[in-house]
């Protein structure tokens, strides 16, 4: 690939040129073309940028969103494609935030017959019908490649073989239409569709961001400046839910989190003790290894051999006993969040105390009690919860869309791609990619943490401090 999919540093003279409200965005409705004008942004990329490598404030971005008319958010159209584990997804979206339309195809089949991701499988399954994802995208929005404004894709982090599928996509549609692309990040995108949601949402605001493979508290300061108050040191909290539903025999086909979530329904929620993880370590990091281990010990001292028995199979007394397991391990993998933001909100007040909000997103942020016990939380500290609809928790395109939308208007994006750029082509792909740096008071003795491999941050590269890989 040339070049790297983000710009590493934000030059004042674009950004100025981003503000004047004389010089469009796009070329106008009227014109019919909905491209931007690139060549006007790629002038201002060769211009030295080296002390300009500030973020710009929160402030400055708000005068920014408003000094973008409305008509030419309109016309802004992008298409966001999403491949980083298991979902095969893809979306256009407006510039001012008007869903044209969305398109997921789910492995959940292959979930449920291999209890895991494998991802040689995965990426043959995102290959077989990203084609067909992508063009549904743009048949159920009434528009062709032509329409578009921009491409943005997730580039990290998550599956190396699954991102490349999404990423050649991108690039094959971007090459072929001549368009600007955007690398996101799947993280920052699951807090991002926030703003897409509630569009009065402005920096700065703490996020919880809980999915298959992260769990992650972050004060986000403004677009691209994150500081990550806590992570997970071994397991996330999607992990925990999965493993614990395929234990108890629960249909899979559904996804483990939503089996899960509704048999502990019917359970006793304080019928097994189980420990809250971490509690000795007064940060805000997280761990579900423990309680993974502990709700297999709870089934196996109860000799409950349901490995290979379905939930469907189940005596009444023995699916009782495993929604009482799925209660009471709901219970507390909850509790365990509830503790960590209690915190997190402690910590974030004291370093941005105009905070007003918590943003919940990632696949597990769709489950009901997850929602209601946090909020019990946020309203205790007098915050405001945000939390984007199921649909949009979970993998989606739409969320990446939008947050090349939100890149793309501070000028952050790569040029077109070669029209004939080969399939064989080297890709900047961040499987390991942090959102932002450590709260240096916020580190966690309890380190299991790989360091190995990492990419520099998203915040750092923007914040042109670290080199890039
Ligand atoms: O964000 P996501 O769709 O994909 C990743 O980035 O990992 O999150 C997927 C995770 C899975 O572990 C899934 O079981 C979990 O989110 N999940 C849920 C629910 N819906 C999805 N967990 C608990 N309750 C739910 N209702
Ligand atoms: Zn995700």
């Amino acid at each position: 690939m040339t070049g790297s999919l983000l710009i590493s540093s934000l030059s004042i003279s674009r950004f100025a040129l981003l503000l004047n409200p004389s010089l469009p965005l796009y070329r106008s409705k009227a014109s019919s073309l909905r491209r931007p004008l690139v060549s006007t942004f790629l002038l201002s990329w060769s211009l030295p940028s080296k002390s300009l490598s500030t973020v710009p404030s929160a402030s400055s971005l708000r005068a920014l969103d408003s000094s973008v008319h409305a008509c030419d958010r309109e016309d802004l159209i992008v298409l966001g494609i999403e491949t980083s584990c298991d979902d095969t997804a893809a979306a256009v979206v407006r510039g001012n935030g008007e869903i044209l339309s969305q398109v997921v195809s789910s492995q959940a089949d292959l979930l449920a017959k291999y209890g895991g991701v494998a991802p040689k499988m995965a990426e043959e399954a995102h290959a077989l019908v990203i084609d067909k994802v992508v063009q549904q995208a743009l048949n159920n929005a009434n528009l062709t490649g032509k329409d578009l404004s921009a491409v943005a894709v997730t580039i990290g982090p998550g599956l190396s073989l699954c991102l490349r599928v999404g990423v050649s996509k991108a690039r094959r549609v971007a090459g072929m239409f001549n368009l600007p692309i955007v690398g996101v990040h799947h993280m920052e995108a699951h807090a991002l569709v926030a703003r897409l949601v509630q569009r009065d949402l402005h920096f700065p605001f703490l996020t919880l961001l809980i999915s298959g493979g992260h769990n992650l508290l972050i004060l986000a300061h403004s677009l691209g400046h994150y500081v990550q108050l806590g992570t997970t040191i071994d397991d996330a909290i999607g992990e925990a839910y999965d493993k614990t539903a395929r234990w108890l025999g629960l249909d899979m086909r559904k996804g483990g989190g939503p089996a899960l979530e509704e048999l502990a329904r019917e359970g006793d929620p304080n019928s097994i003790k189980f420990s809250i993880p971490m509690r000795q370590h007064k940060d805000c990091n997280f761990s579900y290894a423990g309680l993974k281990t502990q709700v297999r010990l709870a089934i196996e001292s109860r000799n409950l051999c349901i490995d290979n028995i379905p939930i469907s199979s189940a005596t009444l007394d023995e699916r009782r006993l495993r929604a009482d397991i799925a209660a009471s391990f709901q219970r507390v993998a909850v509790l365990h969040l509830e503790e960590r933001c209690q915190r997190a909100i402690e910590w974030a007040l004291k370093i941005e105390p105009s905070i007003k909000c918590l943003v919940v997103s990632g696949g597990v942020a769709s489950n009901q009690y997850v929602r209601t016990r946090l909020n019990h939380i946020v309203e205790k500290n007098g915050l405001k919860l945000v939390c984007p609809p199921p649909s949009l928790c979970t993998d989606n395109g739409v969320m990446v869309a939008w947050a090349g939308i939100e890149h793309f208007l501070l000028g952050r994006f790569d040029a077109p791609p070669p029209a004939n750029e080969p399939e064989d082509s080297q890709y900047d792909l961040r499987p390991r990619w942090p959102l932002g740096e450590e709260y240096a008071e916020g580190k966690s003795v309890a380190r299991s943490l790989k360091t190995a491999r990492v990419h520099p941050s998203l915040t750092s590269i923007i914040q042109g401090s670290s080199p890039q890989a």
